[in-house]
């Protein structure tokens, strides 16, 4: 039986652990030069709607890595549900290859792919999720700071795909979880009910940055207009005017709070240049841990497959 990623929440604490635990693994082989070629004679097609630097390049090498290949398909390639069904690309893909990525707009097109396919289909962005990235970033929290239990994180920003990804992740891994934004850019209201009901942590929506970054573990903040939003980006500019993350509010935080962004920052917009390349900044530990972390998942998906 193929099984998915396609949502954290599709995840126990168990198995996301493991998946964090497996990825340090093999962070740890790839630096000391070891490690399994699982995934030789398999093949990742890699289906792309939206741009992508990071995304794309560490599924790309990470499959390399181990052992396997890929095959890029941009927007224009297949054109996801207009030149053929999304059920007639998963179905053909599926006699092909041996594991699906895919960056969609619509979160109900990714579903549709991983329903008729028959190999496991991997997240790598919808409009609704981003949770490859909060599995890198879970990945980093933990080499920083030894823990993931009971830290607090602050995002300061728009309730985004990041952030639905991340109130997931924080209701299964114990981490209290706050979100500034302004009214009207809240996260969904059908991931953060499931969250408030079964999560152990904390869930706080806030308006106010300053409350919400008030002895946090960690200031995280993405851009305030995501791929195919672009036409709403004036607007979005003058509503996230007082949500820009910089030197006054990190030092709101605790001491020693680590700078996070899933990349790719605009510096003077969300995020001022002096933070985001400051000495609290990880964002590109975040953005090698894509890497390892998404290696984990492929390797644990093609061994539950096979
Ligand atoms: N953070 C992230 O997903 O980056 P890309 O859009 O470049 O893949
Ligand atoms: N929220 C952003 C994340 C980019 C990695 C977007 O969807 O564009």
């Amino acid at each position: 039986m193929k099984r998915d990623f396609l949502s954290i929440a599709d995840h126990s604490r168990a198995e996301l652990e493991s998946i964090l635990d497996d990825a340090a693994r093999l962070k740890a082989d790839l630096r000391a030069k070891r490690g399994d070629r699982p995934l030789v004679g398999k093949t990742l097609a890699m289906i792309f709607e939206k741009p992508s630097l990071r995304t794309r390049v560490t599924f790309e090498t990470g499959v390399k890595q181990l052992g396997g290949a890929s095959v890029y398909l941009a927007p224009n390639d297949i054109q996801l549900g207009a030149r053929e069904t999304v059920a007639d690309i998963a179905r053909n893909l599926s006699r092909w290859v041996d594991l699906i990525v895919a960056r969609t707009f619509s979160h109900a097109s990714m579903l549709e792919l991983a329903e008729h396919a028959t190999v496991p289909v991997i997240n790598g962005l919808s409009d609704l999720l981003h949770p490859c990235q909060v599995m890198a970033d879970c990945q980093t929290l933990q080499e920083q700071k030894g823990r993931l239990d009971g830290l607090t994180v602050a995002f300061i920003g728009d309730g985004n795909n990041v952030v639905n990804s991340w109130i997931h992740a924080a209701a299964r891994l114990g981490i209290h979880f706050r979100l500034a934004c302004p009214k009207g850019y809240e996260p969904d209201p059908g991931v953060l009910a499931e969250a408030r009901e079964t999560g152990s942590s904390t869930i706080e929506i806030l308006h106010d940055p300053a409350t919400a970054v008030d002895g946090a573990d960690a200031l995280y903040t993405d851009v305030w207009t995501s791929m195919g939003q672009e036409a709403e980006s004036q607007i979005r500019r003058a509503a996230f005017a007082g949500y820009r993350v910089d030197a006054a509010l990190l030092a709101k935080a605790k001491k020693d709070a680590l700078v996070m962004h899933c990349l790719p920052a605009h510096r003077g917009e969300e995020i001022t240049g002096e933070v985001v390349d400051g000495p609290q900044s990880v964002v590109l530990e975040q953005a090698e841990n894509r890497l390892h972390a998404q290696k984990a998942v492929m390797v644990r998906l093609a061994g539950e497959t096979d």
